[in-house]
């Protein structure tokens, strides 16, 4: 099973929505996905329990020890784990669980701070562990049209991880497929929903690597 966590001690940046349309279309795809919420205040479980329909297997973890029970779960393909809004022990256990760290950040947000400290944990995992986990940024909630400030790209620049090359825009049918426990694909947004599927074939592709084979279709 490759595991991929969606970690961000800031609140807010989309985490969940991220976690759940990539769960949701990772499932879709043939994968056996599960979804597992590593935030107490339970988003991720309260959007799966309207969702029943997508199929998704989805756990709730309220410790932090993702990392110590997650590999004990047998019979998925790959683990999205939607990590809590606070750098605290559960984030770091999710990044010790994680193949792939995927970091979500705001393009535009004032307390990028939160941001460093991520990438400094994530760093102290790979300088023990030899690399593991992998990272990446995402852009996320992106308003169309408005450029990335100096601060964020500064941030970008000096990370030692790269960004993905899709980014997630401010798109009302986020928001209300997250309110609504649906998938992006439920929604008539033809083009979140080729965002969600673009990040999801970047992401296949770092799966790969990890040697996680494609579904045969
Ligand atoms: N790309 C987006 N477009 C519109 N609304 C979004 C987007 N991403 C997140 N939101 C909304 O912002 C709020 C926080 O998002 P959420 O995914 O729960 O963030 P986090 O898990 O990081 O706290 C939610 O109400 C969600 O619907
Ligand atoms: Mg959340």
């Amino acid at each position: 099973m490759t595991t991929i966590g969606l970690v961000q001690q800031k609140g807010g940046v989309g985490k969940t929505t991220i976690a759940t349309n990539l769960a949701a279309t990772l499932q879709s795809r043939g994968y056996s996905a599960l979804l597992v919420d590593a935030d107490p205040q339970g988003t991720a479980r309260d959007w799966a329990a309207k969702s029943e329909d997508i199929g998704l297997t989805t756990v709730g973890v309220d410790r932090p020890v993702v990392h110590e029970e997650l590999p004990s779960i047998e019979g998925f393909d790959v683990a999205i784990v939607d990590a809590v809004g606070k750098l605290e022990k559960m984030t770091i256990s999710v990044i010790k669980a994680s193949d792939l760290a995927l970091v979500p950040i705001q393009p535009s947000a004032a307390d990028l701070w939160a941001v460093g400290q991520v990438i400094d944990h994530i760093e102290s995992r790979q300088e023990i562990t030899g690399g593991k986990p992998e990272a990446r940024f995402v852009i996320s909630r992106a308003i169309a049209s408005s450029t990335m400030t100096d601060q964020v790209q500064e941030i970008l620049n000096e990370a030692p991880f790269e960004r993905l090359e899709t980014e997630v825009n401010q798109r009302v049918a986020y928001a209300r497929a997250l309110g609504d426990g649906k998938s992006i694909h439920e929604t008539s947004d033809a083009k979140a929903k080729k965002e969600i599927n673009d990040i999801t074939d970047e992401l296949e592709q770092i799966l790969q690597t990890h040697g996680q084979r494609r579904p045969q279709s």
